[in-house]
């Protein structure tokens, strides 16, 4: 493997600094301390992200010219979408482990934080350069396997959710997100390395921009001051 681009140290260095483990939402979800109509608001807020993955995937696959990222790109929607056990469907049943019905989840009101998150991502990979949309999925799932990994323990330790139903979606994501994050570093690199300085700058501020929408994302899920707007919202799913 050759040196990595310059840009590429400049991503991983922003996605250290905004690591998710390090929001106090996760703090508190690992701890045990996370209240639980908040967990549940989560469950209906992130599922919007997680049902418009695949569509993000296949939507950057489209406008690629490179075949080779074309090809990994396919894959990796191709592991969240297809068959029985595709991962919207996981998230629904680590939902229901909790108690809530689907109809709850998939119909949830989106507040502003996850609607701009998800805006975010089709931004990227409908609108950016390639790179760029690339590095909004980096930014995201090169942090799932330790955060899938915290969450699992958290879940079992303090939440009673112990079946294999429970954590599936979990399960899944602790290992074969290190492959999709594997290859989409592969592929940033690759792209990154023969263009202009101008589209390492777009992927930067796209991973900068992603990292950030997850951040208020899950600042709207867990404020650290005051909880009125989380009993509101919280309102919407009962
Ligand atoms: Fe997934």
């Amino acid at each position: 493997m050759g040196r990595s681009p310059p840009h590429m140290h400049t991503i991983d260095a922003k996605i250290a600094e905004k690591h998710l483990l390090k929001h106090p939402f996760y703090e508190a979800w690992t701890a045990g301390t996370l209240p639980r109509e908040a967990l549940l608001e989560y469950v209906g807020q992130y599922y919007a992200f997680e049902s418009n993955l695949p569509r993000y995937l296949t939507a950057l696959h489209s406008r690629c010219e490179d075949a080779t990222v074309r090809a990994a790109l396919l894959a990796n929607a191709w592991d969240e979408e297809h068959g029985a056990n595709n991962h919207p469907e996981l998230w629904l049943r680590f939902g229901e482990a909790l108690g809530l019905e689907r109809a709850k989840i998939t119909g949830a009101r989106l507040n502003d934080a996850t609607r701009a998150l998800v805006e975010t991502y089709r931004q990227a990979a409908e609108k950016a350069p390639i790179e760029a949309g690339l590095a909004a999925l980096y930014a995201y799932e090169s942090q799932l396997p330790a955060v899938s990994a915290a969450k699992i323990e958290g879940l079992r330790k303090h939440y009673g959710v112990e079946s294999r139903d429970g954590v599936a979606f979990f399960e899944v994501h602790r290992t074969l997100d290190v492959h999709h994050a594997a290859e989409e570093r592969r592929l940033l690199e690759r792209s990154l390395s023969g263009a202009p300085a101008a589209d390492g700058d777009a992927a930067v501020e796209w991973a900068c921009r992603a990292l950030g929408a997850w951040w208020d994302f899950l600042s709207a899920l867990y404020p650290v001051a005051g909880s009125a707007n989380l009993m509101s919202r919280t309102a919407s799913l009962n």
